[in-house]
């Protein structure tokens, strides 16, 4: 058996991203800020989901051409977001086959019923399910094999993953249990900071999505200083001004976002934001907010363009990544097919 099988886990990180369409501001706030803590307190996996990407029609991730440009982008803006590829694994799923092949041995372990009851699918299927292709409906199955191929005992996500992370734990508990050994650890979410759930800019009940048709929803780590400068004075808010306690955003979505993306960007809370800007008006608030997004973003977007144009650096850390990702998966592979069963 692996070092790391047995009741006691190592503190392992993993964590993921899909390669399709720019990354944004909820990726950022939501989880790559606290991946890049974790660097210097866990052992880090990352990776750049490229079959996850192709659960939605080709028409979404663009084909061939575009995959293999959105891999490269996600991995130049991992990098450039505080990602050391020195200190932490980062690689794309794609290239560690144990990924796949773990999947296949958990699909008979997860249940239809639970996986029916994912909201995402529902979400991302939309009124014709019938037309979803089987790996949208298996994407978290999938999800649960990236994280449990590594033995990873800790996963920092925005909020809407907490569902898919509930069925991570149930697979492992159930694979255990049917095979009666302590093998897979019960993997617990890591949701935490003031903009987990990053919403809409045009809309404080949703969520700020790759997805959203408009534009002017979401800020891209691509965007330029204008457009964010933009965005941000064009966001949606309501007719009063702000309060200067944090109660007093409650239902008031558009107005708890703002507070929640300034609070998470200057690594404050929601309160010291209010103390600060609460009585005050919307206008010299986003103001306010813009400068801050542009000076915490454009360096981000700057290192990514200079990333990009070494393209070969980019194919090294990819290759480097893989090779140490699978050098713990392997073995870990190998311990699944001996419980099984398998000759
Ligand atoms: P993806 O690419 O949809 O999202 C990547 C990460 O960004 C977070 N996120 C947000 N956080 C706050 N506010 C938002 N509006 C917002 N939008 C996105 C997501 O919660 C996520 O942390 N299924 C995963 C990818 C994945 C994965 C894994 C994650 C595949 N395998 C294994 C962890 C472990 C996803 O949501 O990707």
């Amino acid at each position: 058996m692996s070092q790391s099988s047995g009741s006691q886990f190592k503190d392992r990180v993993l964590s993921g991203m899909q390669p399709t369409g720019n990354l944004h501001l909820g990726n950022y706030l939501g989880a790559m800020l606290n991946w890049v803590k974790m660097q210097d307190t866990h052992e880090t996996l990352y990776c750049v989901v490229d079959l996850h990407a192709i659960t939605q029609p080709v028409s979404v991730w663009g084909g061939p051409d575009i995959l293999r440009k959105s891999i490269r982008d996600v991995t130049a803006a991992y990098i450039a977001a505080g990602i050391n590829p020195k200190k932490s694994i980062l690689f794309n799923q794609s290239r560690v086959h144990e990924h796949a092949e773990l999947t296949w041995v958990f699909n008979c372990v997860a249940r239809l019923g639970w996986l029916d009851r994912m909201t995402q699918f529902k979400e991302k299927a939309g009124k014709d399910k019938e037309r979803a292709s089987v790996g949208l409906y298996d994407y978290p199955v999938l999800m649960a094999a990236d994280i449990l191929i590594y033995h990873a005992t800790h996963v920092p996500v925005g909020e809407d993953q907490k569902q898919h992370l509930e069925l991570c734990r149930d697979i492992a508990i159930k694979f255990n249990n049917d095979f009666g050994i302590e093998f897979f650890p019960i993997t617990e979410p890591v949701i935490m900071g003031p903009a987990t759930r990053v919403m809409s800019l045009r809309d404080g009940t949703k969520k700020m999505s790759k997805s959203d048709p408009s534009d002017l929803s979401r800020i891209n780590l691509t965007d330029s200083p204008d457009d964010i400068a933009r965005k941000i004075r064009k966001a949606k808010t309501d007719a009063d001004g702000l309060p200067s306690e944090a109660k007093g955003l409650e239902g008031r979505p558009e107005a708890e976002n703002l507070v929640g993306i300034y609070a998470a960007l200057e690594g404050i809370s929601a309160a010291e934001v209010l103390k600060q800007f609460g009585g005050g008006q919307f206008s010299s608030f986003k103001t306010a907010l813009g400068d801050l997004a542009v000076t915490k973003l454009s360096p981000i977007t700057a290192e990514m363009n200079k990333l990009l144009a070494d393209q070969a650096y980019i194919e090294g850390v990819l290759t480097d990544g893989a090779a140490r990702a699978q050098a713990i998966a392997a073995p870990i592979m190998q311990d699944v097919k001996k419980i099984v069963g398998f000759l």
